[in-house]
């Protein structure tokens, strides 16, 4: 039996300090770089007003993006007045330096504008949503899209991005897990660091450099029954653990602002949560940002039964919120409130020195225009360059699901294809969710990227084959914009009929299915999410063809999928790939470009299993051989997901053997090297990533049965082998105990090193104190 600890608090905070998944600040300044900005912002709050400072903490909205049903009117004057701190959704050099002057050379004390947006993945040029991203397992290629997207959005006058989202989803059931890296709290961690680091670049006073924003804290994808915006309610144990690693890392990484979330934690709203916004956040964390708000959040909190927004707007400028967005409420109630003593000055300054200093870190008091460069809104945008980028992550972030008879890679020339479904010849749909400068008109559909791939060499019979969906209640509520799903002239019967036409025409079926755009992303929860019946329609008729079918999936979320996984061929799932969709699918379809993405959610195959993870704890009555009574399963289905954490084919093979440990029993801070030999045993060079896990039986506490502690991305030619070694550290072993203590604890360890989390090599080891 392990040890088990007491409460020790400076114990416990100290080791919350070293939670982190491996980030380094490169942005962080030197103590005489903090000096001088102490000084100039002191200089500069002394000559403000009550006023001036509350201007400081309200973001407004121009209107280019909204998400609620408020938005904000006369910004000109506010901007003039000193009333507004910041603006997010207004871009371009143009409309830019026209807010940014009337600040600077109309207000009193010539305070610029910090102007942000919801760059999510990609600016102009659009990435796959970062779901997509996070299959590729490649944090060089997450940090450079991310390094990309703040040039495009520097070059249109931007200082300060919304992203990275690092909420941790294990419901698929919420749409915005699509905006998300998946279930693991490790690779969650790591992918935040690389996003900050990608944005922020090497200094935030670089003129191409934005701050960014880890949202939302906290836990917000863990939204009960994935409804949007709904209760959130858990553990320490589980935020600690689970939740709570990637915004911590994202903090590590140097982040330079944070949005709080529209949920509540621990019965009250992340948005006035003392406990996290100043305890966790500053205090234990050590973060020296600032916070902002959720759209509109702050007034929310009275729907959430805290009282009206004078008292909630108190409530938040005490627990640590700086910024207010959109809604107004600090604008309108802090100064009676700071009357009537329920509000400190002291907070008020804090909010607004963190602001100040988000600028000055920006270089902002130094050059209020310094990205605001007419020469390189031009030159900078959805360069040829960019575009290559987007294509590469593209294809990597790929999962192949399904590949029976090696029907994939398809031939360059030769026989004929089908190619169907309603997102074959679609552009709009490419880029997936929240894409404010994206423009769908430039991204490429699958059809033209296949046209590129073959020419004529290969004959393509191609029909739409269905609707997004038949359900006009459904289509309703997907329509936020102007024609985004709308039904065909056609009817439904009509266009299955001439899918089935094309499909036995031609020797294979590609059918290009699944979600459009605002399938997924905030405010889409599903309660089913399998393809629409539209679709599935169509697929269940060109299955009684018994002819190869490849489906081209798009999702935001994972889909339950096993008829589909029963009936078709192969599946490439290719989640909404962005601006280079088409060139990328075509690419990997016709063998290009090997896919290597591997799943970062567990797809399940039923939504009755929802929530489903690969690092579950095990139960007292563990499900073992098949269901049964009296075991924890279901009578109806098997607890097993559909595709695993982790899980992805390649068109070659790859063969793992042989797991070494350098030792079996060790002491203290020893180190152990856990080494597998992984062979590329099929017939193409492919990419692989390697993953480590270690499962910890015996503990103070039930421990996941197992977690992903490392991973490494190799390519192998045909024929040839590597061995692949993880350093493992006692610190690969720590967790949050009962008493909120990190720490690891002695005992036997399970490590696993494989190519999913299902499918590992495993060793036991015994680790003392
Ligand atoms: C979303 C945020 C987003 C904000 C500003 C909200 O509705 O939850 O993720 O950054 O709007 O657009």
């Amino acid at each position: 039996m392990k040890k088990k600890f007491t409460r020790n608090s400076a114990a416990f905070i100290g080791a919350a300090l070293l939670m982190s998944v491996c980030s380094i600040n490169v942005n962080a300044q030197t103590a005489a770089e903090t000096a001088k900005m102490n000084a100039y912002v002191t200089g500069l709050m002394k000559k403000m007003t009550v006023d001036e400072k509350i201007g400081q903490l309200n973001l407004v909205t121009g209107g280019m993006a909204i998400t609620g049903s408020v938005t904000n009117n006369g910004i000109g004057d506010g901007v003039k007045n000193g009333t507004i701190g910041g603006i997010f959704g207004l871009y371009g050099v143009a409309e830019v330096r026209k807010m940014q002057e009337a600040a600077v050379k109309g207000s009193r004390l010539h305070i610029p504008l910090i102007f942000g947006l919801d760059v999510i993945h990609g600016h102009r040029t659009i990435f796959p949503i970062p779901l997509g991203m996070s299959a590729t397992w490649d944090l060089d290629l997450i940090k450079q899209s991310a390094r990309i997207a703040a040039k495009e959005a520097t070059a249109e006058g931007l200082n300060w991005v919304f992203s990275p989202m690092v909420d941790i989803a294990r419901d698929a059931r919420w749409g915005r897990i699509s905006e998300g890296s998946g279930e693991d709290p490790y690779l969650g961690g790591r992918i935040a660091a690389a996003m900050v680091h990608g944005y922020q670049g090497t200094s935030l006073k670089n003129t191409d450099a934005v701050m960014a924003c880890v949202k939302h804290f906290a836990l917000y994808g863990a939204a009960e029954a994935g409804r949007e915006y709904n209760t959130v309610d858990m553990s320490r144990l589980a935020m600690y653990n689970y939740y709570l690693p990637p915004y911590k890392a994202a903090v590590d990484a140097g982040v330079g602002s944070i949005m709080s979330s529209f949920n509540v934690v621990d019965g009250v709203p992340s948005t006035v949560n003392k406990w996290l916004l100043t305890d966790l956040l500053r205090k234990q964390w050590g973060f020296k940002g600032f916070v902002v708000s959720d759209y509109t959040s702050l007034n929310e909190v009275t729907n959430h039964g805290l009282g009206d927004l004078k008292t909630v707007s108190a409530r938040a400028i005490n627990a640590g919120l700086d910024m207010d967005m959109v809604g107004e409420g600090y604008l309108k109630t802090l100064k009676k409130s700071l009357q009537e003593k329920k509000v400190d000055m002291a907070d008020i300054d804090r909010a607004c020195r963190l602001i100040l200093e988000a600028k000055y870190k920006l270089g902002l008091f130094d050059n209020p225009y310094k990205s605001l460069d007419a020469a390189r809104e031009k030159s900078d945008i959805m360069t040829v360059a960019n575009r290559v980028a987007a294509r590469s992550a593209a294809e990597h972030s790929f999962v192949l699901l399904k590949n029976d008879n090696q029907i994939l890679p398809l031939k360059k020339s030769g026989g004929s294809i089908a190619l169907v479904g309603p997102l074959a010849n679609n552009k709009r749909d490419m880029l997936g969710t929240w894409v404010i400068g994206g423009e769908w008109e430039k991204s490429v559909s699958v059809m033209e990227g296949i046209e590129r791939v073959v020419g004529d060499k290969v004959k393509i019979n191609y029909a739409k084959g269905s609707n997004i969906t038949d359900d006009t209640t459904f289509i309703k509520r997907l329509n936020f914009g102007p024609g985004m799903v709308s039904l065909d002239k056609e009817s439904p019967e009509d266009m299955i009929e001439d899918a089935v036409k094309a499909a036995k025409r031609s020797d294979i079926i590609v059918a290009v299915v699944g979600e459009s755009q605002s399938m997924s992303g905030e405010s889409s929860s599903r309660s089913d999410i399998s393809i629409p019946e539209s679709q599935q329609k169509m697929l269940r008729e060109l299955a009684k063809l018994h002819k190869p079918m490849v489906l081209v999936l798009f999702n935001g979320r994972p889909l339950t999928l096993q008829w589909e996984n029963d009936n078709a061929t192969a599946i490439l799932d290719v989640w909404a790939p962005g601006t280079e969709a088409g060139n990328a699918i075509a690419n990997v379809l016709f063998g290009n470009y090997n896919p290597s993405g591997k799943l970062t959610t567990t797809f399940p195959r039923s939504v009755g299993q929802i929530p489903l993870y690969y690092n579950h704890l095990n139960t007292g009555r563990p499900y073992t051989n098949g269901p049964t009574k009296f075991k924890s399963n279901y009578l109806d289905i098997d607890n097993s997901p559909l595709y695993p954490f982790g899980y992805g084919l390649s068109y070659t093979k790859f063969q793992y053997s042989n797991l070494k440990l350098s030792k079996t029993n060790l002491k203290g801070n020893e180190t152990l090297t856990a080494t597998v030999t992984v062979s590329n045993t099929g017939s193409y060079t492919g990419e692989e990533t390697v993953q480590l896990y270690i499962g910890d039986p015996e503990a103070s506490i039930s421990r996941p049965v197992k977690e992903l502690k490392d991973f490494k991305k190799i390519t192998l030619q045909v024929g040839q082998k590597k061995d692949v070694s993880f350093t493992i550290t006692p610190d690969k072993l720590k967790f949050f105990n009962s008493d909120l203590r990190y720490d690891w604890e002695p005992g036997k360890f399970i490590i696993e090193v494989g190519t999913n989390s299902d499918i590992t090599e495993s060793a036991t080891v015994n680790w003392m104190k």
